[in-house]
C-alpha cells in the first residue's frame, strides 16, 4: 500500500541519519521528496541513491534567504509542499560549567529559530495553497527532561515541543496539522558522535554508553532510524487528520507522557 501517493515532502537534515531513512521510506509509500541539507555533496549523493523521486537542496535552515531560495527551488521542480519534516539539529553537550554563549546561540539557531522559521515559510506555501498540509518536527525524549552534561540540547529539544503545540493550534484551521516525534537514542553517525563524548567526560570506553543506553531502554536495544518510520508516515497521511499539536514517544518505551 502506498499511502503518500501523489504527495510532495520537503525533510530538512536528510542528508544522512533518520532524514534519509524518511526519505526513503516516504518514496517508498509513492511520494516525491526534498533532501535538504546544509551538507549539499551528502544531500546530493543521498538524492542519487534514492533515484528520480528525490531532489537534492543544499539548505541552512538558520539562514531566512537559505530557506525561503529552498522552497522555491523545490516548487519549481515539484509544483507543492504537502509535508515538511523539520529534522535538521545539531547535538552538543558540556557541563554546565563549560557552556559558551556561542554555542548556545548556535545550537537554538539551528534547532529552534531553524525549526520555526522553516516551519513559518513552509506553512505560508500550504495557507496560500488552500489545501492544508502536514508537518512534523523531531523533538527528542531530551525535551522532556534535563540531563546533567545536556542542558541547551535539551532546552532546544522542551522549545520543539512548545513550538509543535503553539505552531499546531494556530494553523489547524488552515488544515494544516502540526505535531512531533520524540525518539529516545537512535543509533547512527549522530550517536557516534555523542558516545565519543561521553567517553571523555564520563571515562568510558568507545561503545560504551551505546550499551548503556541500550541497556537501559525497556525494549532492549537502540533505536534505529527505521523504527520511526512507521510514525513518521502516519502523521503525514490523512489518517492523522484530526491529531493537533501533539508530540509522540517512540523510544522503546522509554518515557511515558
Ligand atoms: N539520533 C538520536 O538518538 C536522536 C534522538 C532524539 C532526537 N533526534 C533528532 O532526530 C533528528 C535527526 O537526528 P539524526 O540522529 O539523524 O542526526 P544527524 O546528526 O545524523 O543528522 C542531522 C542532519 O542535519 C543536517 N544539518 C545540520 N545543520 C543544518 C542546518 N543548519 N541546515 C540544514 N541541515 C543541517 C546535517 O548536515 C545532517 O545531515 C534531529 O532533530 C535530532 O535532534 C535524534
Amino acid at each position: 500500500m502506498t499511502r503518500l501517493t501523489g504527495k510532495t515532502a520537503l525533510i530538512t537534515g536528510a542528508a544522512r541519519g533518520i532524514g534519509r531513512a524518511f526519505a526513503e521510506r516516504y518514496i517508498r509509500e509513492g511520494a516525491r521528496v526534498i533532501i535538504a541539507d546544509i551538507d549539499a555533496e551528502r544531500a546530493a549523493q543521498t538524492a542519487e541513491a534514492l533515484g528520480d523521486q528525490a531532489m537534492a537542496l543544499r539548505m541552512d535552515v538558520t539562514d531566512q534567504a537559505s530557506i525561503d531560495a529552498g522552497i522555491q527551488a523545490a516548487l519549481a521542480r515539484f509544483g507543492q509542499i504537502d509535508i515538511l519534516i523539520n529534522n535538521a539539529a545539531l547535538f552538543t553537550a558540556a557541563p554546565i560549567a563549560d557552556i559558551t554563549r556561542q554555542d548556545y546561540a548556535r545550537v537554538f539557531d539551528i534547532n529552534v529559530a531553524g525549526t520555526l522559521f522553516t516551519l513559518q515559510a513552509v506553512a505560508k506555501h500550504m495557507i496560500a495553497r488552500g489545501e492544508g498540509g502536514k508537518i512534523i518536527n523531531m523533538a527528542s525524549q531530551a525535551g522532556r527532561r534535563g540531563e546533567a552534561l545536556v542542558a541547551v540540547y535539551c532546552a532546544t529539544k522542551a522549545a520543539v515541543i512548545s513550538l509543535t503545540q503553539s505552531a499546531g493550534l494556530d494553523l489547524i484551521k488552515h488544515g494544516i496539522n502540526v505535531n512531533a516525534i520524540a525518539p529516545g537514542v537512535v543509533d547512527g553517525e549522530h550517536w557516534d558522535g555523542v558516545d565519543a563524548f561521553f567517553a571523555k567526560h564520563e571515562n568510558k570506553a568507545p561503545g560504551q554508553k551505546k550499551r548503556e543506553v541500550g541497556e537501559a531502554v525497556p525494549f532492549g536495544r537502540m533505536g534505529v532510524a527505521e523504527d520511526l518510520t512507521g510514525m513518521a508516515v502516519f502523521l503525514a497521511s490523512s489518517e492523522a487528520d484530526y491529531i493537533v499539536a501533539q508530540t509522540y514517544n517512540v523510544d522503546g518505551g522509554q518515557w511515558m507522557s
